[in-house]
C-alpha cells in the first residue's frame, strides 16, 4: 500500500528564500500535512486539507511543533567518538586526537559501524539532511553513503584529501585523491538523493598539485559540491601564510585552483579581511557556521555582520567532534550568545531559517528539502515544546508564540524534545515523548 498519512501539529517553515526571516515564516497553529509516498501532498488548516482526505490515517500531535528536517552543512562523521576531546586548540587536536582516530577507517565494516552511530544521532537530533566530511579512505564515505541510500536520505559527503602535513599513515597522493574522488563521484553522485563534495581537508594538508587535480574534476563536474575549511584558527591562517606567500589570502589559495564557487561550503570563516569578505560575496560562496565549534577550541567569533554586509549566505552546522553537540537546536543557543558577545540579536526563525530553508537555498536544494511546501521531500522533525519539567513550566508561563517557543528550545532542548523524525516519508526516529 501507498504510504499516505497526515500528521495535526503546530507547523512552522519558511516557503521562500528570504533576507527576512523574522516576518517571512508561515505558521500553522493546529495545521495539517499530507505525505503520500516520499513527499509533501499537502499543507495548510485542519479545515482546509482533512475533508480532501476522507478516510485518511492521521497521526494526532496537536500541541507539538512540526519543522522541516534540520540540515547540518559541516560536520566530520568519523569524529563522532572523539567528540568532547579535551584541551586543545585546533592544530593540536587535529594531532592528538583527530588523525589516530581517522585512521581506523581503513576498515570498511569499522567505517559502517561508526555511520550507523553518526546517524542514529542525526535522527535522534532531528538532522535529515548532512554535509559530512569523511576520511582520506575511499570506503569510509562509500559507508556512509550505503547508509544513507537505505533510508532514501539526501546525504552529501567525500573522501577527505590530504596529501600531506599530517601523519604517513593517513595521507593520499595528488593522484589517488583525483582517481578516488572521480570514481566515487560516479558510482555516488546524483544515486537517488545522494550528492558528493570535493574535500580537499584544508589549505596546510594539500599539495598544489592536489588541489590542481581537485579543480580539474570540477570543471568536469559542475553540480558537485565542495567543502573545506577556511580561517578558523589564528596558528592555522599563519601557517597557510607561510605555504602559500604568494596568494593574497587564505581564500586565494583555493580559488587559484578553481574550488571556489557558488557550490562550495566553507568552514568557521573566523578571521577575515574584509577584501576576503568582499569576494566571497562576488562569488556567493557558502559559509558553514560552526559556533559550539568555535568556541570549543576556542577559534573565535564568527562575525554574522560582516557575512550580512557583504551578502555572503550562512548555514548553521556543527561541526561535530569540534562542536560538542549533534543537537542543531542546541547549536542555534550556542549561535546566539556568539552574537549576543557583538551585541547582535540573533532572532531565532533566523536561527531556524538557517538550518533549513535558507541552507537548502544556498545548497540549490529547496527544491526538494529546508521547507514543507507541497512537492518536497518529506524530510521533516517533530518537536515536543514541553519535553520536561523545566521546559513545561517555561511555556506554561506565557502565551506560546512559535518564535519564543522555538528560541526556549534553542536554550533548553536536549534528546527528549525531539518527538520523531521523519525522512522522505518514512519514520527513522521515535522519541520516548513521541506520544504519537
Ligand atoms: N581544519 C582541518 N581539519 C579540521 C577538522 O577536522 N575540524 C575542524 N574544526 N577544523 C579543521
Ligand atoms: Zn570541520
Amino acid at each position: 500500500m501507498a504510504n499516505l498519512f497526515a500528521i495535526k501539529a503546530n507547523i512552522l517553515h519558511f516557503p521562500n528564500a528570504t533576507t527576512n526571516p523574522e516576518t517571512e515564516y508561515q505558521y500553522f497553529e493546529n495545521g495539517v500535512m499530507v505525505v503520500e509516498s516520499d513527499k509533501i501532498k499537502a499543507l495548510g488548516h485542519e479545515q482546509d486539507i482533512l475533508p480532501h482526505f476522507h478516510g485518511i490515517e492521521v497521526i494526532d500531535a496537536s500541541g507539538k511543533l512540526l519543522v522541516p528536517g534540520f540540515i547540518d552543512t559541516h560536520l566530520h562523521f568519523p569524529q563522532t567518538e572523539m567528540i568532547a576531546s579535551y584541551g586543545e586548540q585546533l592544530l593540536e587536536w587535529l594531532e592528538n586526537y583527530t588523525f589516530p582516530t581517522e585512521r581506523k577507517f581503513e576498515n570498511v565494516e569499522y567505517s559502517r559501524f561508526i555511520a550507523s552511530k553518526f546517524m542514529n544521532q542525526l535522527w535522534s537530533n532531528g538532522t535529515t539532511t548532512a554535509l559530512a566530511y569523511s576520511t582520506v579512505h575511499a570506503c569510509s564515505a562509500e559507508a556512509l553513503f550505503e547508509k544513507a541510500d537505505t533510508h532514501n536520505m539526501l546525504m552529501i559527503t567525500g573522501k577527505t584529501c590530504m596529501d600531506r602535513h599530517c601523519p604517513d599513515w593517513l595521507q593520499d597522493t595528488a593522484e589517488t585523491a583525483e582517481n578516488e574522488t572521480r570514481a566515487l563521484i560516479d558510482k555516488w553522485h546524483n544515486k537517488g538523493r545522494l550528492k558528493y563534495a570535493i574535500t580537499p581537508r584544508f589549505a596546510p594538508t594539500s599539495t598544489t598539485e592536489q588541489l590542481q587535480r581537485l579543480g580539474r574534476i570540477v570543471q568536469d563536474h559542475s553540480d558537485v559540491f565542495i567543502q573545506t575549511h577556511l580561517s578558523e584558527n589564528k596558528d592555522e591562517i599563519e601557517w597557510v601564510k607561510s605555504l602559500y606567500p604568494e596568494c593574497i589570502d587564505y581564500l586565494h589559495v583555493y580559488e587559484q585552483f578553481g574550488l571556489v564557487n557558488e557550490r562550495t561550503v566553507f568552514g568557521h570563516c573566523i578571521h577575515l579581511e574584509d577584501h576576503t569578505w568582499e569576494r566571497l560575496g562576488e562569488l556567493q560562496s557558502i559559509i558553514a557556521f560552526c559556533p559550539r565549534s568555535n568556541l570549543f577550541l576556542g577559534s573565535g567569533l564568527f562575525e554574522i555582520a560582516k557575512a550580512e554586509q557583504y551578502k555572503v549566505p550562512v548555514t548553521l552546522a556543527s561541526d561535530v567532534g569540534a562542536g560538542d553537540s549533534f543537537s542543531m537546536l542546541r547549536t542555534q543557543g550556542e549561535a546566539y550568545k556568539v552574537c549576543q558577545l557583538q551585541h547582535i540579536k540573533l532572532h531565532p526563525f533566523k536561527g531556524l531559517y538557517m538550518m533549513t530553508q535558507g541552507s537548502a537555498h544556498a545548497l540549490s536544494l529547496d527544491d526538494s528539502i529546508g521547507n514543507l511546501n507541497v512537492g518536497s521531500h518529506a524530510d521533516f522533525t517533530l518537536l515536543d515544546p514541553k519535553f520536561n519539567e523545566l521546559s513545561d513550566l517555561r511555556m506554561s508561563s506565557r502565551t506560546n508564540t512559535p518564535d519564543d517557543t522555538l528560541f526556549a528550545l534553542s536554550m533548553l532542548s536536549d534528546e527528549r524534545t525531539i518527538a520523531g523524525t521523519w525522512i522522505a516519508g518514512k519514520p527513522v526516529y521515535q522519541g520516548t515523548n513521541s506520544g504519537v
